[in-house]
């Protein structure tokens, strides 16, 4: 049965150009959308900018331009990134359109009035204001100590360091980032959405802590027991009590580049109120331009949605996140993928906004092979929320003598035999060939099994497994013996073609990770595209494959140390 799924990846801030920790989630995303799709799934993979709020705005300013200019520019930047390394999104929008205003506006109607009473409530607070820059400072640019895990420097709205999420006055020692100021308290009228409210509370509890419909738990157990903390009383640093889940300040007064408040001048929604409903305005967006009716797709039952995300957004994807589509009479993400941060050998932090080291269109630019990096990463990348590292050793040692070494020598070390003294021709396959092939074939579901749970890094390592043993079976036959010996042709074109059918096989496993070289693949074999749903079919004797040509180059020292070379051409993140 084909399943429909909706898939996301989080959605970049406009404020600057990919670096490396997109890329990995877009990867990581991609191998599982690309795996779905081989199994006959109906997938909409949507992405977006994500372009409010002051951050934006400020930026916007600095470069002399309107915030839609300068988002515009951003967006325009995208393509090389995600063209580049087979990103196959279904559709990339802006939480700056139409259908997201809409959307915003019509989710907020629906919780402020709700049923059952108002879920918005208005509130005056006290605010801290740049007296050096005359305006209420965005929660980005207060910086101070973190009153959960006192790491210095942290933002106003969530600790980098520990994934604390706080009002900014609850910070330690604040200052103005714009003016270095010790900004002031002054009152402001905003609104609230009251997540502490005992419908929330139970509702998130369930949602967050319960189970899925196969029950299990939704989550993901190191999530989970984040999201457990949430819900406890904890002390706050002026020595009270914070009790339980708090309600969420969903408001910031003008000026702001965002989405203005229905029945509230000069009021906008905070941008993590309208950023995630930016994964419906690009699905709508992606099902009008195909004429498909956007309420109709989201009411099936049966769709899945899940939102590949990294550790540092937990909290706004786990619960405010479903409890703004709940409350709203929508639909709940089935689950939500948390993966951990991608370190480059020193050890640094890939912060989405202190990113250093590896840069995604450097690394194209010097002619590095995109499948590289998307097969080293399948390497690394587990269903768990921790933290990989891309180490430089470790990345040529995977592609040269794994995937190039174990995985495309199988081709090349065949194929010549076939064209040369068979016109390329398959022959019959005998026992031992034949048990090969079905020891291959049987750990098919078990692999599929490894993808569909995002277990990439195990996959890589069962399919490596099974290139080893083919290549025991070659190196045990020595071709290059029997293509000398009298009367050893038969065998000769019989090991040969086993091993030309488990690369078949091998290519269709490494597909979700290497599409482009399953192509290459498919048009040197003469098959049609590899997919779970056509992989039972062998090759009859007779089948004629094309002339080998190089499937892939070796990683050349030399280019990772260039990679690595400071380079001031690509060390800006902004456009
Ligand atoms: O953390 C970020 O980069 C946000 N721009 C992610 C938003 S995800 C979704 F909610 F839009
Ligand atoms: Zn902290």
């Amino acid at each position: 049965m084909s399943r429909p799924i909706f898939v996301t990846t989080a959605l970049p801030y406009a404020n600057g150009h990919f670096h490396i920790g997109h890329i990995m989630e877009y990867i990581q995303a991609d191998i599982w959308v690309r795996y779905q799709r081989m199994m006959g799934h109906a997938v909409n993979f949507c992405g977006a900018d994500d372009t409010h709020g002051a951050p934006i705005m400020i930026a916007a300013d600095k470069a002399g331009l309107s915030p839609q200019q300068f988002v515009a520019q951003v967006a325009a930047g995208r393509k090389p990134y995600l063209d580049g390394f087979h990103i196959s999104f279904d559709n990339w929008h802006s939480t700056d359109s139409l259908e997201n205003h809409e959307l915003v506006r019509q989710i907020y109607r629906a919780l402020r009035d709700h049923p059952g009473g108002s879920l918005i409530e208005k509130r005056s607070i006290e605010q801290f204001f740049d007296p050096a820059k005359s305006m209420f400072l965005p929660d980005r640019f207060i910086l101070g100590e973190c009153p959960r895990c006192h790491a210095k420097d942290q933002y106003g709205d969530n600790c980098e360091s520990c994934g604390a999420v706080y009002a900014p006055t609850e910070l330690i020692d604040p200052y103005s980032a714009l003016s270095g100021a010790t900004p002031e308290l002054r009152s402001s009228e905003h609104y609230f959405f009251r997540l502490s409210d005992p419908r929330c509370v139970a509702f998130l509890r369930e949602w967050a802590l319960g189970t899925d419909d196969n029950g299990k738990p939704r989550l993901q157990i190191e999530v989970a027991n984040k999201i457990r903390e949430w819900f406890e009383d904890r002390p706050t640093p002026d020595g009270g009590i914070s009790r339980g889940l708090g309600d969420w300040d969903i408001s910031r007064d003008a000026p702001y580049f965002g989405i203005e408040i229905p029945d509230a001048p000069a009021k906008y929604f905070y941008v993590w109120l309208d950023a995630p409903i930016g994964y419906l305005a690009s699905l709508k967006n992606l099902l009008d331009k195909r004429g498909q009716d956007f309420e109709a797709y989201m009411a099936n039952p049966l769709l899945e949605q899940y939102h590949f995300i990294g550790k540092d957004i937990v909290t706004f994807h786990t619960l405010f996140w479903p409890a703004t589509l709940h409350f709203s009479g929508r639909k709940t993400p089935t689950n939500i993928f948390v993966h951990g941060f991608l370190t480059v050998k020193n050890g640094e932090k890939m912060s989405k906004s202190r990113a250093t080291g590896l840069d995604p269109l450097k690394y194209l630019r010097l002619g590095m092979n995109p499948e590289w990096l998307r097969y080293y990463l399948a390497t690394k990348l587990s269903a768990r929320n921790e933290d990989i590292d891309f180490n430089a050793t470790d990345f040529m040692a995977r592609v040269n003598s794994d995937l190039i070494g174990k995985f495309i020598n199988i081709a090349s070390r065949s194929a010549g035999f076939l064209t040369q003294r068979f016109g390329g021709q398959l022959g019959v396959v005998s026992a031992d060939g034949a048990a090969l092939l079905q020891q291959l074939r049987d750990e098919r579901a078990s692999i599929e099994h490894l993808y569909e749970s995002r277990e990439f890094a195990r996959a890589m390592r069962e399919i490596m497994q099974l290139a080893d043993c083919v290549n025991v079976f070659f190196d045990t036959n020595k071709p290059w013996e029997l293509a000398k010996k009298e009367g050893q042709e038969q065998r000769l074109q019989d090991v040969c073609t086993v091993c030309i059918k488990a690369f078949r096989v091998l290519t269709c496993y490494l597909k979700p990770v290497l599409p482009v070289l399953a192509q290459k693949v498919e048009a040197f074999l003469h098959i049609a595209p590899l997919s779970c749903t056509n992989l039972g079919q062998t090759l009859p004797p007779g089948h004629t494959i094309g002339t080998y040509q190089h499937l892939m180059q070796r990683v050349d020292a030399k280019q990772l140390e260039a990679l690595f070379v400071a380079d001031p051409a690509f060390t800006s993140q902004t456009p």
